[in-house]
């Protein structure tokens, strides 16, 4: 493992780097994987990542990592922490992997879970909260599968491929982390 800041099973975190950002801006323009993406309507170049990766270590409302591999240490994807609000103790999570290859694998529910613990054990967050599209089922599966409830439809919310499609929100409390880590 190279640099590893907090360590999964199968994956671990490291933080992002500069050297990295021509690794985004293949994923981040990948019709396949912005498909899913709020953010990435519009193309991103090298010096747009290099941009957002600094940004993101200077601000103290985001948290963001490299997804790794420990088994090849090759980095598949980027999760991470916004808007973090230290007084009512919540923030949003982001993921995608941008390896096409790597999706379907369990790497995306075990980031989610390991970026939920560093939200509720580290940060001492109270409430984790996320937003997704109808038509993701991989990533509600996934965020399922780690303890999110849905907790309501914004109906018609966005716009995709000539057409209207329903947004999920979805937030696990710190109290339903525990609950389920308790045998
Ligand atoms: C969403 C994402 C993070 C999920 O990560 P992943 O590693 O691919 O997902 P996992 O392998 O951990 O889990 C996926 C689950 O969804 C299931 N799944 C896959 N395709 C599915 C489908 N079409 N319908 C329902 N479930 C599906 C899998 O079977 C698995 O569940 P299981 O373990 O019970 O079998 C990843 O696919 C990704 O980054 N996609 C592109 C960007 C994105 O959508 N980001 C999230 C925006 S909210």
């Amino acid at each position: 493992m190279k640099n590893p800041f907090l360590i999964g099973t199968k994956i671990y975190f490291r933080a992002l780097e500069p050297e990295d950002a021509p690794l985004l801006v293949a994923w981040v323009n990948d019709p396949e994987v912005t498909r899913t993406l709020e953010l990435f309507y519009r193309p991103r170049n090298l010096q747009a990542e290099r941009e957002f990766i600094e940004s993101m270590n200077k601000s103290e409302q985001d948290v963001v990592f490299a997804i790794v591999v420990k088994e090849t240490d090759a980095a598949i994807g980027v999760a991470g922490l916004h808007r973090i609000n230290f007084k009512e103790r919540h923030a949003v999570f982001s993921i995608f992997i941008g390896e096409k290859s790597e999706w379907g694998k369990g790497y995306g529910t075990e980031a989610t879970a390991l970026m939920v613990g560093y939200a509720f054990e580290t940060l001492n967050l109270n409430r984790v909260s996320l937003q997704v599209y109808e038509y993701n089922q991989r990533g509600i599966r996934a965020y399922e599968k780690v303890g999110f409830v849905r907790e309501g439809v914004l109906r018609q919310e966005h716009y995709y491929a000539g057409r209207y499609w329903d947004t999920i929100a979805m937030a696990i409390l710190k109290e339903e982390w525990e609950a389920k880590k308790r045998p």
